[in-house]
C-alpha cells in the first residue's frame, strides 16, 4: 500500500502535531508492505506565509523534527511538495473540472476567512492542490486529522469526475480513489487552555521546546479552582488527558486514583505531567542533536525523497496528459 500525507510548515511543531499526525504516520511504516510518501506542504503554506526565510526555515525544521521523531527513510520518501512542481500542473487540470460550488462548501476555507485570512484565490483553491497531492502518487491510504476529512471527500469527488469525463483506462481508471484514515486523536489533544491544541490558538506545547519554557507551558495549563483537598474529576482535566497520551496504564490508573481521592493539588499533577513529557521526548531530542551534527543529512534525505516522488508523479502525469489531450 502507498500511504501519503502532508504537513504544512507553518511553524514550530507541537505535541498536537505529534500525537495527531506524526506518531500515527510513523506507526504506519511498520507494516512490511507499506511504502510511505510524507511531504512538507510548502505550496500550501504560501497561503499564509509571505516571508521566504520563514518558509525555508520552517520546511527544514519540519524535516528535522519528523526524522528526530523516528521517521524511517528506508521505508518511505520524505520530500518537499515544491520538489514535485508537476502537482501545480495537475492542480490546474483538476481545477478546470472542479465545480466552484464544491469549493464554496469548504469548511476549512470558511473558517480561515472567518479568522481574518484574506480570501485569496489560492486559499479558495487549496482543496484542489491537496487533491493533486494525493492523486499524483496513486495513493491508497491518506492518514489525516478529522479537520481534513472534507478535503479527502473533495479529492474523491474530483477523481471520480475526472475518471468519468476522460474515460477509463484498460484497467478501469485514470486516478486511483484514495481511502482516508481519520485520526481521532487530533481532536483529543487539548492545548493548555483546554481547547484543541493549535498554533493559531496560541495554546501549544512544542515537541522540542527548551526545558524552562516547556515547564512554564505545562505549569500554565488552565484548571478549575478546586482546592488541594477536593476530589477531582480526571476526565474533565486537560492535565489528565495529556498525561494519558504519555503514560503507561499503571501510571495512568495511579494518577486517576489520586485525582479521585483528593489531597493532591493541580500543581503537583502538572509537575508529574512535565516530568513524563520531558522523559517521553528525551530519545527524540537526542536523535535531533545527532542529526544536527551532520549538516548535509537533511538535504540528502529530501533529495532522495524528491527523486522517488518524481518517479511516481511522472507516471501519473503521463496518463493524465494523454487522457486530456496535452
Ligand atoms: N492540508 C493539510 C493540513 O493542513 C496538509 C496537506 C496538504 C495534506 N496536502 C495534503 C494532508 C495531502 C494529506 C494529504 O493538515
Amino acid at each position: 500500500m502507498r500511504i501519503l500525507s502532508g504537513i504544512q510548515p507553518t511553524g514550530i511543531l507541537h505535541i498536537g502535531n505529534y500525537f495527531g499526525m506524526m506518531r500515527p504516520a510513523i506507526a504506519l511504516q511498520e507494516s512490511p508492505g507499506n511504502e510511505t510518501f510524507y511531504f512538507i506542504a510548502d505550496y500550501h503554506a504560501l497561503t499564509t506565509i509571505d516571508n521566504p526565510e520563514t518558509l525555508r526555515a520552517n520546511s527544514r525544521g519540519v524535516a528535522l523534527d519528523f526524522l528526530a521523531c523516528g521517521l524511517d527513510v528506508e521505508r518511505g520518501a520524505l520530500f518537499r511538495q515544491s520538489d514535485v512542481p508537476q502537482v501545480t500542473e495537475l492542480t490546474w487540470i483538476l481545477s478546470t473540472l472542479t465545480p466552484k460550488a464544491l469549493l464554496e462548501r469548504g469548511h476549512s476555507y470558511k473558517d480561515k476567512i472567518a479568522r481574518g485570512l484574506p480570501a485569496s484565490a489560492g486559499l479558495f483553491n487549496y482543496p484542489i492542490l491537496m487533491a493533486a497531492d494525493i492523486l499524483i502518487y496513486d495513493s491508497d491510504l491518506v492518514p489525516v486529522g478529522k479537520d481534513q476529512k472534507q478535503h479527502l471527500e473533495m479529492t474523491r469527488d474530483i477523481a471520480v469526475k475526472f475518471n468519468e469525463t476522460f474515460g477509463a483506462r484498460p484497467d478501469g481508471r485514470i486516478f486511483k480513489l484514495p481511502e482516508p484514515q481519520i485520526q481521532a486523536a487530533t481532536e483529543t489533544v487539548p492545548g493548555v487552555d483546554g481547547q484543541k491544541m493549535s498554533k493559531s490558538y496560541g495554546n501549544t506545547i512544542d515537541i522540542f521546546g527548551a526545558e524552562k519554557e516547556t515547564r512554564k507551558r505545562v505549569m500554565g495549563i488552565v484548571t478549575d479552582s478546586q482546592p488541594v483537598e477536593a476530589a477531582k474529576d480526571p476526565d474533565k482535566s486537560t492535565i489528565f488527558q495529556l498525561y494519558s497520551l504519555l503514560a503507561g496504564q499503571a501510571e495512568l490508573d495511579e494518577m486517576r486514583e489520586k485525582f479521585q481521592r483528593g489531597g493532591t493539588g493541580y500543581g503537583d499533577f502538572k509537575k508529574q505531567l512535565f516530568g513524563k513529557l520531558w522523559e517521553y521526548f528525551e530519545p527524540m531530542r537526542k536523535r535531533r542533536e545527532e542529526i544536527l551534527k551532520d549538516a548535509a543529512y537533511i538535504d540528502e534525505v529530501l533529495k532522495r525523497g524528491a527523486a522517488r516522488a518524481n518517479e511516481e508523479a511522472n507516471k501519473v502525469m503521463k496518463r493524465v496528459r494523454a487522457a486530456v489531450g496535452l
